[in-house]
């Protein structure tokens, strides 16, 4: 399968992110053709600061190697360093009805947040997405499921544009996992896990082991004191339940049946300790990384040179299919 993801480089990156996407993509990656791209593009339709942007670039990068993105196996690379993104972007814009975008929850919910922000880029958002799944013909597309409704807008905008143009792209899917698609905020678990909240409310994949402690042993729990996993319920510990199951590889029975008789912060105690030594080599990388800076923006290079052959033969297609050229 050819598979694309991306993620924005705003800020930090978080469990969530790890958990609903680029663990997938570490796996994926040994039997597929994979391309992960750093969408900046997309990092810009909300607030943000040129200064910090080039940075996070760069720290995505390494997050993504940190965490076993491998460039011998994957392409890399930065997407507005590929123009054709941008290009293909405007050609789909053309072909995709605003009432479709109007509706998204994501540009909704973005636009409450900035209010004195709501720029066209929010609301074309998705259509840049659609262009760059299908740039790269994409059979499908590891995302965490706040994405799906953007997933089927791309479905969408291919069908239409093989309707119009004549066939061109395949409609592909989205790989969201079972567990894992929606990690929810540490202080509030009814949110879900996002770099926009509170530094409290997600852990960064580079948090030190004290910082780690102390978010787990203050996450909201809930009344009661049984460690049992009932989403109505009891949100909080059943998201601090899915949490240590996915990096323990144990279910979320047999994590119960150890804290039976156990209180909600001894259980917090061993969670904080999984998350910590979980997180420990990803710690140590990032720090190997960042010191060789050359390096990584030496794989970024080579992966915009990759992802330039595939992205030219489809804007090349598509414009002629367009009656462009
Ligand atoms: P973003 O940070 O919005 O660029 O998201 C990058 C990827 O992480 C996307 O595939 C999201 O669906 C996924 N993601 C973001 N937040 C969460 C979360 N709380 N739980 C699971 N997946 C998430
Ligand atoms: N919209 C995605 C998010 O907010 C990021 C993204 C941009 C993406 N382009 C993509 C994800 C293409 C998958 C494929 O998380």
């Amino acid at each position: 399968m050819k598979i694309f993801s991306g993620i924005r480089p705003s800020g930090q990156i978080h469990l969530g992110n790890y958990l609903g996407a680029i663990k997938q993509w570490i796996d994926l990656q040994k039997e597929n053709e994979c391309v992960f791209s750093i969408v900046d593009l997309h990092a810009i339709t909300t607030p943000y600061d040129p200064k910090e942007l080039k940075k996070d670039i760069l720290n995505t990068a390494i997050i993504y190697l940190a965490a076993g993105v491998d460039p011998d196996k994957s392409i890399i690379f930065v997407q507005s360093r590929v123009q054709e993104h941008s290009e293909l972007a405007w050609l789909f814009e053309t072909i995709t009805p605003m009432g479709e975008l109007n509706r998204m929850t994501q540009f909704k919910e973005k636009s409450k947040e900035n209010k004195d922000y709501i720029n066209s880029g929010l609301l074309n958002y998705p259509v840049l997405m659609t262009a760059d799944i299908l740039l790269y013909k994409a059979d499908a597309v590891p995302v965490g499921k706040d994405q799906e409704q953007h997933l089927e807008l791309t479905r969408t905008i291919a069908k239409k544009f093989n309707q119009k143009f004549g066939d061109t792209f395949k409609e592909p899917k989205s790989l969201i996992l079972k567990e894992g698609a929606k990690i929810m905020s540490l202080t509030d678990p009814k949110r879900k896990m996002s770099k926009s909240d509170d530094k409290k409310s997600y852990i960064s994949l580079f948090d030190s082991p004290e910082e780690i402690t102390k978010k787990i042993m203050s996450a909201t729990t809930d009344s009661g004191k049984e460690v049992k996993y009932n989403i109505t319920k009891k949100p909080g510990i059943s998201n601090l339940l899915t949490i240590y199951s996915l990096l323990s590889n144990q279910t979320t029975q047999e994590i119960e049946k150890m804290f039976v008789k156990k209180s909600y912060s001894e259980f917090k105690k061993s969670l904080a300790e999984v998350v910590v030594n979980y997180l420990e080599p990803f710690r140590r990388k990032q720090k190997e990384f960042s010191a060789r800076e050359i390096y990584v923006e030496e794989i970024l290079n080579q992966g915009k040179s990759k992802a330039l052959v595939i992205a030219q033969e489809t804007i090349q297609e598509v414009r002629s299919k367009m009656g462009l050229s």
